[in-house]
This record gives C-alpha cells, sequence and structure tokens, in this order.
C-alpha cells in the first residue's frame, strides 16, 4: 500500500507564537493517522522540529537552493535544513516558480541538491488557468513530469504534488473526474518512466484549496495518497479534520 501525506504549507504566514498549533494538532490526530508534515517558514524551522520532535509530525521546508553554499544572499541550502532537524523540503512550488522565475530544470538541480543532502522532496506541478481553459493541461503535466523530476526519482525521496495554480488559495477546487483524469495520467506517465514498484509507490498529494468540508471527497481517488494544505493547514482545528479524512480514506 502506498504511503499517505497530509502536508501543510505555512508559506510566509507565522512567528514562533504560532509553533504552539504543532502540538495543538499533534492532540487532535487520530490514533491511525498518516504522515503529517508541516512546512513553515525557514527562520522557524529549528523550533519548529525540536517542538515536533516527539510528536510523529516532521517538518519540512519550503524551499533550497541548487548549490550546496556559497555567495547567495538570502537563500537557503539544503544542508541548512537538515541541520534544523527538517527532513522534507517542498521542491517548484508555483509561487516560487512564478515569482521566482523558476524553470524546470532548476526544480529538477534542487530535487538532486536535496536529495544529497537526504531531505525528501515534495516536487510541485500544476497549470495555469488559461493552460486548463485552453485544453493543455495534461500537455504542460507531461513537460513538467519530464523536466523537474530527475530520473533518480525513488519512493523514498519523491512525492509529487498536483496543484492547479487557479486552485490555490481561491477556494475554486477542480471537479473530482478533474482530479482523478491528472492523477491517473501522472501514475500512467510515472509507469512508462520509471520501474512499476517506483511509479506505484511514489506518493501523489492534491493541492489548491483543500478544506475540512472538500478533503474526504478529494481522497476517494484512487492516485490522490494525500493533499499539500496552504491556509487550512495554519489552524490545528482546520488541519486535524483533513488528515481525519485522510485516516479514513
Ligand atoms: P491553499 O490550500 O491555501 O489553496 O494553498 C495550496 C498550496 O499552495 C499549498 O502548497
Amino acid at each position: 500500500m502506498r504511503r499517505k501525506l497530509a502536508a501543510g504549507n505555512w508559506k510566509m504566514n507565522g512567528t514562533s507564537a504560532t509553533l504552539t498549533e504543532i502540538s495543538a494538532l499533534q492532540k487532535l490526530l487520530p490514533a491511525n493517522a498518516p504522515e503529517v508534515l508541516i512546512c513553515p517558514p525557514a527562520p522557524l524551522l529549528f523550533r519548529a522540529a525540536q517542538i515536533a520532535a516527539n510528536t510523529g509530525i516532521r517538518i519540512g521546508a519550503q524551499d533550497c537552493h541548487a548549490e550546496t553554499s556559497g555567495a547567495y544572499t538570502g537563500d537557503t541550502s539544503a544542508a541548512m535544513i537538515v541541520d534544523t532537524g527538517a527532513a522534507h523540503v517542498i521542491i517548484g512550488h508555483s509561487e516560487r516558480r512564478t515569482a521566482h522565475a523558476e524553470q524546470d530544470a532548476d526544480i529538477a538541480a534542487k530535487a538532486r541538491t536535496a536529495w544529497a543532502a537526504g531531505l525528501n522532496t515534495i516536487i510541485c506541478i500544476g497549470e495555469d488557468l488559461e493552460t486548463r481553459e485552453n485544453g493543455t493541461t495534461l500537455d504542460l503535466i507531461a513537460t513538467q513530469l519530464a523536466g523537474s523530476i530527475p530520473d533518480a526519482a525513488s519512493a523514498e525521496n519523491t512525492i509529487i504534488a498536483y496543484e492547479p495554480i487557479w486552485a490555490i488559495g481561491t477556494g475554486k477546487i477542480p471537479t473530482l473526474p478533474q482530479i482523478i483524469e491528472v492523477h491517473d495520467f501522472i501514475r500512467a506517465t510515472l509507469t512508462t518512466r520509471f520501474d512499476a514498484d517506483t511509479a506505484n509507490a511514489i506518493p501523489l498529494l492534491y493541492g489548491g484549496s483543500v478544506k475540512p468540508d472538500n478533503a474526504a471527497q478529494i481522497f476517494t481517488a484512487e492516485n490522490v495518497d494525500g493533499a499539500l494544505v496552504g491556509g487550512a493547514s495554519l489552524k490545528a482545528s482546520d488541519f486535524a479534520p483533513i488528515v481525519t479524512a485522510l485516516a479514513q480514506s
């Protein structure tokens, strides 16, 4: 059985006071909880990892640099992330692709660097509204998969998050058939590229306006193994029901 994962991306939200949400979340988790990951902003990683140490909740970063060290003011290396106690890193989020002009090749380079440091990567892909409306979503997904995911991807080092840009922070979500179509396509594409065991074991997350009231339906899709949650991951009381819905799926 594939591992299930509920991941929270806090984006540029929160201060040290917000970290109490991690212990609050632990108290609300069901006994059979799947993997739970919280990705706070970089300055909070170290304290977040300390707080999460005995909870079973894991901590991840939101980005890392493709180089291992050097003159890159403001950036964070993969080794620095490992040093905080975090085990995961999100790579290629659409907000970084858009605001920082990250290309598929940059994302693949970051993934290789993150793996070399021992991090598990959540590699994000997803179409914008124009692509969705002109009917070329699957072409773009194929291009992003080919360009952003290096050949050395495995179920141990990679999770893929499908996040349609038009669904992020908008309250709009694709229909269930649209989610199923893309996730099935991602799985099929992985199957043509990797061995069957690898292709079947890489967890596929859906992201974009996942909320307590829509999570259970999204998790009915066979190739949805969890969620990457933005706004609803900031409060334990919102995130816990999503984790519970995943545990029950
Ligand atoms: P929202 O859940 O706020 O739509 O954000 C999704 C996202 O971008 C997670 O990475």
